[in-house]
């Protein structure tokens, strides 16, 4: 078995993933290479929404008796293993919403409605990056076409990183948010955020960072990145889907109005108008996905003991090795950067001219799952002229012997189509 520097003990851990352990095919055994797509679930995870909803299942905030106040304990203690696990500096900044999209949306819309001094209109300016997920373009659009503000972006190098080169033209003075992606969900690239970041602070414009392709695979320390909001989801770092999260910096979140309105959202209500709870309330309208919070802190329980260290010096050798190994198949050519520096786990290829669908279909038949199509990054695909691509991605379960099955694989594609 090939061994790698850095690598966790992948048979300790995998003992813990029961869907690894799935048969397909009559006889395949599964090679898991979507976690990009979603990660499974290991049985501490399933163990605590089991128990949650055996043992504890209440509304929050509300109830006076014992399982009520169990519910909102658990809930609550959710947000306080969140916000240390990103460094929060308070468990108040951490907004429990159902997935990365809810969190970006709500970014886009709590802008939507300020006043100054966060007001977007038709004088201002949003930024993006042309290698974001739809899911980090389409809430600026709207807001774009609401506002009448103006939506820039940086577009792509052609090794598939951002081309800051007129960074200073981008980000100007009348830029309000920059919102981008620190790791690319079809490329993999790790952005260099900071410089993104500190260029904001020059002019006065927020930065909203998309860390969904990043908390489930590095050390997210909020305050040292030193944004002003950041989302991420649930289900993409062995928690629960239906759960996701946004940070913002208390003082933004004390300034800025509420997006949905509901219950537990409110301080008083009369027939003619309301006041808010404070944040992080002012933000959660209605029932919250309290089971999956509650799962969502086990997976942070089960991430932290092994280490996000660890984690990551593990999928930084099994990415080494699964782009050493790719290179080597025939008429393989990677969409993003072609290294291990400065990506993450999750790689984009095609393969001669089989569509990629195709591709993920033959992998399908021996066992093997992969994502093909666009990733929810349309113009990433359109940029670099390609209508989809195959995309493996790696996570502390992923093994070198993955990536063996997978370059095997690919050899027995293109058999298969000539
Ligand atoms: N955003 C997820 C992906 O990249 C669904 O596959």
């Amino acid at each position: 078995m090939t061994q790698l520097p850095g690598l966790l003990d992948t048979d300790a851990i995998r003992k813990d993933f029961p869907l690894l352990d799935r048969i397909v095919h009559g006889d395949k055994k599964i090679v898991y290479l979507d976690s990009a797509a979603t990660s499974q679930k290991p049985r501490q995870v399933l163990d605590a929404l089991n128990e949650y909803y055996e043992r504890h299942n209440a509304n929050v905030h509300r109830g006076v008796y014992t399982v009520a106040e169990e519910a909102t304990a658990l809930y609550e203690g959710a947000r306080d293993k969140v916000a240390a696990f990103i460094n929060a500096p308070s468990r108040d900044e951490v907004i429990f919403t159902k997935n990365a999209s809810e969190s970006l949306n709500l970014v886009a819309n709590m802008l939507g409605w300020a006043d100054e001094p966060y007001r977007v209109d038709r004088e201002t300016e949003i930024v993006i990056t042309e290698m974001e997920h739809h899911s980090n373009i389409v809430p600026w659009q709207l807001l774009s076409q609401r506002t009448g503000a103006k939506l820039k972006w940086f577009g792509l190098t052609d090794d598939g990183r951002l081309d800051l080169s007129n960074i200073e033209e981008i980000i100007n003075e009348k830029t309000k948010i920059v919102s981008l992606t620190l790791v690319s969900n079809l490329l993999g690239t790790v952005n260099p955020v900071e410089t993104i970041i500190r260029r904001a602070q020059q002019v006065g414009a927020l930065v909203c960072i998309d860390a969904s392709q990043a908390a489930p695979h590095m050390v997210l320390d909020v305050q040292a990145l030193q944004a002003d909001f950041v989302a991420f989801t649930g289900h993409k770092m062995v928690g629960p889907t239906g759960i996701g999260v946004l940070w913002g910096r208390q003082e933004l979140l004390e300034d800025l109005p509420p997006f949905l309105g509901g219950g537990e959202m409110i301080e008083t209500v009369s027939m003619h108008s309301s006041t808010y709870a404070p944040a992080p309330h002012k933000f959660e309208a209605g029932t919250p996905p309290i089971a999956q919070a509650v799962g969502l802190g086990a997976a942070v329980d089960y991430l932290s003991a092994i280490g996000m260290e660890n984690i990551a010096r593990h999928e930084h050798a099994i990415t080494e090795y699964a782009v050493k190994r790719l290179l080597e198949v025939p008429d393989l050519r990677i969409i993003g950067p072609a290294t291990a520096e400065d990506r993450g786990a999750a790689i984009s290829f095609t393969l001669g001219d089989i569509h990629p669908h195709d591709v993920g279909q033959v992998l399908d038949e021996e066992g093997i799952a992969v994502r093909v199509g666009h990733h929810c990054a349309r113009p990433v695909c359109l940029r670099y002229g390609v209508p989809a691509t195959t995309r493996a991605s790696f996570y502390l379960y992923s093994t070198p012997g993955e990536v063996d099955a997978l370059v095997d694989g690919l050899e027995h594609v293109r058999n298969f189509f000539g």
